[in-house]
Formats: C-alpha cells, structure tokens, sequence
C-alpha cells in the first residue's frame, strides 16, 4: 500500500537555510562564552540538533534529556523527567535544543530545573516555536519559525513515532486517506 505523506509545510531547504541562520547567530553570542554545553531534549530535537550542531563552529559538549508529561486525556500536565543528563550543570552556559515549543510545560520545567541546578546561563533554541497554543509562558531565544496551530510531523516530530525521519515539516491532516492506527497512551 502506498504511504500518503504529510502535506510539506517547511521545506527541507528552507529548514537548511534557516538552521543556517540560526547556527550564525549562536556562534555570535557565544563566541566568548565557551565551552558551550548543548542538551537536546530527545527525541524530536536530534534531526535539528545533529544539523544545527554540525554548522556551529564554537566548541561544544552535547547531551541529551528525555521528559513525558502525565497526562490526563490530551491535557498537559506535570513533567517526568525519564532520562537525566549526564553531564554536570552547574557553573556550564547550557543550550536547550528541541523542535517545538507547543504548550510550554516542557520547557519551562527543564528552563527551571537547569537554573536551580546552578547554569551559568541557560538559552533555548527551538526550531518551531507553536506560539498561539502557549499555556505558560517560555522564552526562545532562537527561534526557526513561527507556526500556526496545526499538528506538524517529520524532521523529528512524530505521530505515535511515525513520520520522524521525514527531512521536511509536513502538517498531519487526519481526514486524509491514510488508515489510523491506535493511539498510544503518552505516560
Ligand atoms: C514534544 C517536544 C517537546 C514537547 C513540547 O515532545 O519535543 O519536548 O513535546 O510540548 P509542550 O510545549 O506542550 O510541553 P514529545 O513529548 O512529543 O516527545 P518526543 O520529542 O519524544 O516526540
């Protein structure tokens, strides 16, 4: 059976050029302030991290956490943390790098867990940013692009772990043709 695909929202261009830009302004601001200690929050954020990561050219340790909200039905809720760091915080300027900021929960819990945790410093770097669905408020300091409220997949993102390594933002119109599977629960 062919797969119907997602209808292409970003471009894979269009997302190299912008990781691009992006790579530029992070190399500007932190010039000064290495090493610089990248945590990518696994698993949507690995396509954006490997190819943002691999045009910044100030020295970087990467690492990576894993969270899951509990959630009751579709409602976010309090943040897991399922996978810690490895690397110590304290005293490092730290990076946050994820795909999306859709709600903000995430963010703002692992924002303030870095800050309590004693980061000199601590940023975040998004590649979509789903600002009119915020419920708390995050700050990006770089920021891919602005996006609409609509349910994106690909170059990362998934549907119940479908659609990640597409090399394009595609949006999931769920009245297509393709045959829906059920959902898993998130925990
Ligand atoms: C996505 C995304 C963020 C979070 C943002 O992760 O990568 O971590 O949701 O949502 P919020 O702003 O509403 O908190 P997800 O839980 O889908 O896990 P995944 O990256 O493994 O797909």
């Amino acid at each position: 059976m062919d797969r119907v695909l997602p209808r292409p929202l970003i471009s894979e261009d269009e997302l190299q050029h912008r990781i691009s830009e992006l790579a530029a302004e992070i190399d500007r601001d932190y010039r000064d302030q290495e090493p610089l200690l990248c945590i990518g929050i696994l698993k949507g954020s690995v396509f954006f991290m490997v190819d943002l990561l691999k045009r910044v050219t100030v020295p970087v340790k990467i690492d990576f956490l894993q969270t899951s909200s509990y959630r009751s039905g579709t409602t976010p809720g309090e943040i897991r943390i399922r996978k810690d760091v490895d690397i110590a915080i304290r005293g490092k300027h730290v990076l946050i790098i994820e795909d999306i900021v859709d709600t903000g929960h995430t963010l703002s819990t692992v924002l303030g867990l870095f800050r309590f945790r004693g980061a000199k410093s601590v940023k975040l770097c998004a590649l979509l940013d789903k600002h009119k669905a915020r419920e708390v408020a995050v700050n990006v300091d770089y920021s891919g692009f602005k996006i609409d409220n609509v349910f994106v997949v690909g170059y990362g993102l998934d549907l119940d772990e479908r659609y990640r390594e597409l090399p394009y933002i595609g949006v999931y119109e769920p009245d297509g043709d393709e045959p829906s599977e059920p959902s898993e629960p998130s925990e």
